[in-house]
């Protein structure tokens, strides 16, 4: 993927909203109910601000400390994550044991060691595409505020109040500026702390000192993603830079498969899955082994004996040629799926992204954006009619995924094995989640 295509705002123009009832939030600058991409139950990261700077300061920085947990959840959750051999080659292999999906501990780990340290898609640039413009969300315990101050520039804050910790902000809308509902303390658009009441005889009190906290953020053709750990100094990155940090060596891979800036966003659908996040990722991983099988419809338009799989570094890529070049597959589909949890599936005129947001255990959001080549967003009926058949296969694999679940947390089972030719994505997936859960344990 060029710089040079997705630089910010570069594809702002080029978004449609015609089925907008569909966005968690609209491309305008008014006010809707979304509340962003949610999620409540997860661990506690300490937050280390560098003593005697300003909050907003460059020497910001986060630590997710292992401190809060005691040493015998750490022997537990050691002993589950080295139930997995990543050493192991996929022949020979077992599968992570079902604990990998139901430990209540597992997933707040993951939130400090995956989640809190990668490049996350948290919206569309279209959602702050106005100056003033912002929406809210969560990953885990972390809140945060994604907003476009009165001069264009794009922000990213903790929505925590620096007087008592209530959130500044919920949903999205338009605001001048932001005020804390609880009593009134209030920040401009670019996160300095502008005023408050009552503060009558306080001292030591430095206004500099408590703005909101900043987040790295960046964009990536039409997506803002936010970057928990990395530090402030790196908060004004050139936007591009992010296509290496976050793709790496797939880079010119993504770039051929024809995913370009003239696509106009056409639909967002989330589904509540009831099961763990990496359920839904094992289940697009397999390498289209589920398809022949599950979605009948789907496979009578893919060659199968085409299906491909590249692992590359965190990164791994899926394509498979169809047997017709009408409709909405047309003639190939290119399938990325970037690590941990973001996928690109780019076939015929569309493409659609699935964006996996852990809420517990054995819940999760999946969110789709669905975007069209422009000359056909005018074709209603080719529109609903692909969204038809891509809802049947999202319904028939959400079946699949919430069976899987009730599997893992059965008795009955506690680790399978590979298909070797054809699962080799699935298991770089579980070889990256070990090293990246072994990493603080
Ligand atoms: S908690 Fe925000 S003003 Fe008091
Ligand atoms: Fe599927």
């Amino acid at each position: 993927m060029s710089g040079e295509l997705f630089a910010e705002g570069s594809l702002s123009g080029a978004f449609k909203t015609s089925y907008s009832s569909l966005l968690p939030s609209t491309s305008s600058c008014k006010s809707t109910s979304s509340s962003g991409y949610l999620s409540k139950k997860t661990a506690n990261p300490t937050l280390a601000v560098a003593s005697n700077q300003p909050a907003t300061s460059s020497k910001l920085r986060f630590a997710f400390s292992a401190a809060s947990r005691t040493p015998e959840k750490s022997s537990n959750l050691q002993s589950i994550v080295l139930d997995f051999d990543r050493q192991v080659p996929i022949e020979r292999a077992s599968t992570p044991p079902s604990s990998w999906y139901t430990h209540p501990d597992l997933l707040a780990h993951e939130m400090e060691t995956i989640f809190w340290r990668s490049w996350q898609v948290v919206g569309l640039t279209c959602q702050v595409e106005k100056p003033h413009a912002y929406f809210t969300g969560s990953l885990g315990k972390m809140q945060y505020i994604i907003c476009r101050d009165g001069k264009g520039e794009l922000h990213g804050f903790h929505n925590v109040c620096r007087h008592h910790a209530s959130p500044v902000a919920s949903g999205s809308g338009c605001t001048t500026v932001l005020q804390c509902p609880y009593h009134g303390w209030s920040y401009s658009l670019d996160g300095r702390f502008q005023k408050a009441t009552r503060l009558a005889g306080i001292q030591n009190f430095k206004p500099h000192d408590f703005g909101l906290l900043p987040i790295s953020i960046a964009t990536w053709g039409p997506f803002v993603l936010l970057n928990f750990s990395l530090p402030c100094a790196d908060l004004k990155l050139d936007h591009n830079a992010v296509d290496k940090d976050w793709l790496g060596d797939a880079h010119s891979a993504i770039e051929s498969a024809d995913i370009n800036a003239e696509l106009c966003h056409i639909a967002t659908k989330e589904y509540l899955v009831n099961c763990n996040w990496k359920v839904f990722c094992d289940n697009y991983l397999d390498g289209g082994y589920h398809v022949p099988i599950a979605h009948k419809n789907l496979a009578s338009g893919l060659s199968l004996a085409s299906y491909s799989t590249q692992v590359l570094e965190r990164v791994s890529i899926q394509s498979c040629k169809t047997d017709s070049v009408a409709g909405r597959l047309g003639q190939s589909a290119f399938y990325a799926f970037v690590y941990p949890n973001f996928m690109i599936n780019r076939y015929g005129p569309w493409m659609d992204t699935n964006l996996v947001i852990p809420l517990e255990t054995s819940k999760c959001l999946v969110v789709f954006h669905y975007f069209l080549d422009p000359r056909l967003v005018d074709d209603k009926e080719f529109v609903q009619q692909s969204l038809s058949e891509s809802e049947i296969v999202q319904m028939e694999d959400v079946v699949l995924c919430e069976g899987v679940q009730k599997g893992l947390e059965s008795p009955a089972f506690s680790k399978g094995r590979y298909a070797p030719s054809v699962e080799t994505a699935m298991h770089h997936f579980h070889c990256l989640l070990q090293q990246d859960l072994m990493s603080t344990l």
